[in-house]
């Protein structure tokens, strides 16, 4: 965390963030959603313009303000997301993506409000799956490029770094930061637990504390990482 005054080790990069969690809806008045709330995507926003870069947020439905002086891109659903980082993503040093993406979405997305029928109490969508775009940038990225993954899990202690190494290598990614998250854990928040990995595996830092604090632990990590230095 930083204290007192504050380095300016990412001047002159430029650095996308994602952040918020994106909507599919099902017909004109519903969705389907997750409970983020940005807070840590715009803490690493703030963060990061603080310490020199040029930062532009990709935001889905966020509940916090995002700072002042970043470009903000509003977007809703997984494909608008997909959209956006596929255009933006190469005039960019740095990719972060906290944002928590739907993995599915509607078959057919109904044109007027569905309406409840008389079938015995139960209600069956057909769900198709989005495109992964982490994965899709990691294997799309050039070599001075450094993408950053989130994983936000429910396991438990234990299980956590496996799951999050697994991820890591599944994924492609340069950085994965893994939170545990829960009930009242970690979504929504003000605070937050993070294991830095690295590819490889290797578990590069810890954070617990205020989500801003998080966000210098993770923007020290990629500050440091040898893709950023190269
Ligand atoms: N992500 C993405 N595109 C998707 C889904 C997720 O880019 N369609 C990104 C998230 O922004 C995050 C990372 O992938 O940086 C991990 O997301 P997560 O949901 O933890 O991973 P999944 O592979 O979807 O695995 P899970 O089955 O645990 O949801
Ligand atoms: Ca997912």
């Amino acid at each position: 965390a930083v204290s007192g005054e504050t380095k300016h080790d990412l001047l002159g990069k430029r650095i996308l963030i994602t952040g918020g969690g994106t909507r599919e809806p099902l017909d004109p008045v519903r969705f389907i959603g997750n409970r983020s709330s940005g807070k840590q995507a715009v803490a690493l926003a703030q963060r990061a313009m603080q310490r020199g870069a040029e930062v532009t947020l990709i935001a889905a439905h966020l509940e916090v303000e995002p700072p002042a002086g970043i470009s903000l891109v509003s977007v809703s659903t997984a494909a608008d997301m997909h959209s956006e980082v596929k255009t933006l993503a190469p005039g960019f040093d740095i990719v972060i993506m906290a944002a928590a993406v739907s993995d599915y979405r509607m078959d057919t997305v109904s044109g007027s409000k569905l309406k409840k029928a008389d079938n015995g109490g139960e209600l069956h969508l057909t769900l198709v799956e989005n495109p992964d775009i982490l994965k899709e940038l990691s294997s799309s990225k050039s070599a001075q490029q450094l993408v950053v993954g989130f994983a936000a899990e429910t396991a438990t202690e234990d299980e956590l770094i496996r799951i999050g190494q697994e991820k890591l290598a599944r994924k492609g990614c340069d950085l994965l930061i893994l939170n545990q998250v829960g009930w009242d854990q970690g979504f929504g928040t003000e605070s937050n637990t993070v294991t830095v990995l690295a590819a490889g595996g290797d578990i590069l830092n810890t954070a617990t504390g205020s989500k801003m604090s998080v966000a210098d632990t993770i923007l020290d990590c990629i500050a440091t990482s040898p893709f950023h230095n190269a």
